[in-house]
């Protein structure tokens, strides 16, 4: 990993007094100003609520242009990536910095394949859940109780290992989470299937019958879970990061993540968006009325699966999912009445000034939910199916942080606004 160049100096004056800060520069040309002096030599602090203009690192693993719509992992453009690999292909790539060869692929995919069996305790601890919990938080909790059945990896290898059985087990914790849920028997992972068709094989089978996986709904698993591989510093990656930073055991870093990523803000979103699209079905189908809603100041009703705080232009990924929709749809002759409302919710607000002036396009949330529910994943689990594709993109930018040279304890500061001091006698 190459780090910034130092490119030139920004001039700062307070008070009279003016101090150089160092301006840097990334590969793609992103330029940023170094102010981690900037307190010991000015006594200034910078305030960014929501980190809007804050970088919290140098990172080489994704790059995003928001502006022209470019997603590229590790150099790799996501269309390319969609069209061509495999998702343990693509964490792979993301993990260690290039393609696998094919022996490095066929091997990681046995190691995966080895290890997706649960310590047979936990069937346990998913009892112990209510039957309505919703299975992002089960699942964050299992990731949490996975560290007290591994010790915390600290050598590479134990590192390799650790990164192995999270890749390798994360489907059965979902897989187990949802079959509590509707009271069902837990399924056992399969060894001669792949990825996507053990996690549905593990969803969808009962003791009593097989599940027949159709290929057609694994690709578009498969493809769905590259879409959400990883995505720079996001919600819940900053989350696996921060808590991380403090060397927290890394599977309690990942369980941080699912949490974060489990906010309607992020990525629960694409429950809300499949809520919203049959709320609109049910009333009807007025998408001009539901869009006047999401405008409207009083109302806080909002778009869902559209906006984005770095896309300012149509999220890349949405664009593929599109298209994978129609397909999917077409292929599985399903229902397509709320992606037909998609389509016309987007289409009025390209057209509409309040979506055209604040740069508001569908993100990857708007139309992943039409494919989940067409290949029969449940509302509920649409997040964790989110989390399933993030997890190689966290477990990555945990590892380029542990390795990096910038790397510290994360802290931000704060500008206190409360009482000034006060005594109790
Ligand atoms: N519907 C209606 N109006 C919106 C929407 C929306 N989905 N998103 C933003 N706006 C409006 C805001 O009201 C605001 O208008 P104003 O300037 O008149 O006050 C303006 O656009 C800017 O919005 P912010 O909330 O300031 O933008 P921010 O970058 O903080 O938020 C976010 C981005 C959270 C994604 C926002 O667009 C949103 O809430 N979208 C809906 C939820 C969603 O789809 N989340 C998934 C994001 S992708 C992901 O995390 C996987």
């Amino acid at each position: 990993m190459t780090l910034m160049t130092e490119r030139e100096q920004a001039q700062l004056t307070y008070r009279d007094q003016t101090f150089a800060l160092p301006v840097l520069e990334g590969s793609e040309g992103e330029v940023a100003i170094d102010i981690g002096k900037l307190r010991r030599d000015t006594g200034l602090i910078t305030l960014d609520p929501g980190f809007v203009n804050t970088g919290s690192c140098s990172s080489a693993i994704t790059f995003i242009d928001g502006e022209k719509g470019i997603l590229r992992y590790r150099g790799y453009p996501i269309e390319d990536l969609a069209e061509h690999s495999s998702f343990l292909e693509v964490a792979w790539l993301l993990l260690f910095g290039e393609l696998p060869s094919t022996e490095e692929l066929e091997a990681f995919d046995e190691d995966i394949t080895r290890h997706s069996m649960l310590h047979e305790d936990f069937k346990r601890l998913f009892a112990a859940f209510p039957k309505d919990a919703h299975p992002m938080p089960t699942l964050a909790s299992a990731l949490g109780a996975l560290s007290t059945f591994y010790e915390e990896p600290r050598s590479e290898k134990q590192i390799r290992q650790g990164i192995v059985r999270l890749i390798a087990k994360m489907p059965t914790m979902a897989a187990y989470a949802y079959k509590h849920s509707i009271g069902q028997p837990t399924i056992y992972p399969r060894n001669d299937l792949g990825y996507a068709s053990n996690f549905l094989h593990m969803m969808f089978a009962t003791p009593c019958e097989e599940y027949e996986v159709d290929p057609v709904v694994a690709r578009a698993l498969d493809l769905l879970l590259i879409l959400h591989a990883d995505h720079e510093q996001n919600c819940s990656t900053s989350t696996v990061r921060l808590v991380g930073s403090s060397q927290a055991h890394l599977f309690a870093s990942i369980a941080a993540g699912v949490l974060a990523l489990w906010g309607p803000l992020h990525g629960g979103a694409n429950q809300k968006v499949i809520e919203m699209l049959e709320d609109i079905a049910a009333g009807g189908g007025s998408a001009k009325e539901f869009l006047e809603k999401a405008k409207s100041k009083d109302d806080t009703t909002r778009l869902m699966g559209f906006g984005h705080r770095v896309y300012k232009s149509y999220d890349p990924r949405a664009k593929i999912l599109k298209q994978a929709c129609q397909d999917v749809l077409s292929r599985m002759g399903g229902n397509s009445q709320l992606l037909d409302i998609a389509m016309e919710l987007e289409s009025i607000t390209l057209e509409d000034d309040y979506f055209i002036s604040r740069k508001l396009y569908p993100n990857v949330d708007f139309y992943s939910g039409v494919i989940y529910k067409a290949i029969g994943i449940p509302v509920p689990m649409f997040t964790v199916m989110f989390a399933l594709g993030r997890l190689p993109g966290w477990i990555a930018q945990w590892l380029e942080m542990r390795n990096s040279p910038e790397f510290r304890i994360g802290r931000p500061r704060q500008v206190y606004i409360g009482a000034t001091e006060r005594r109790l006698s």
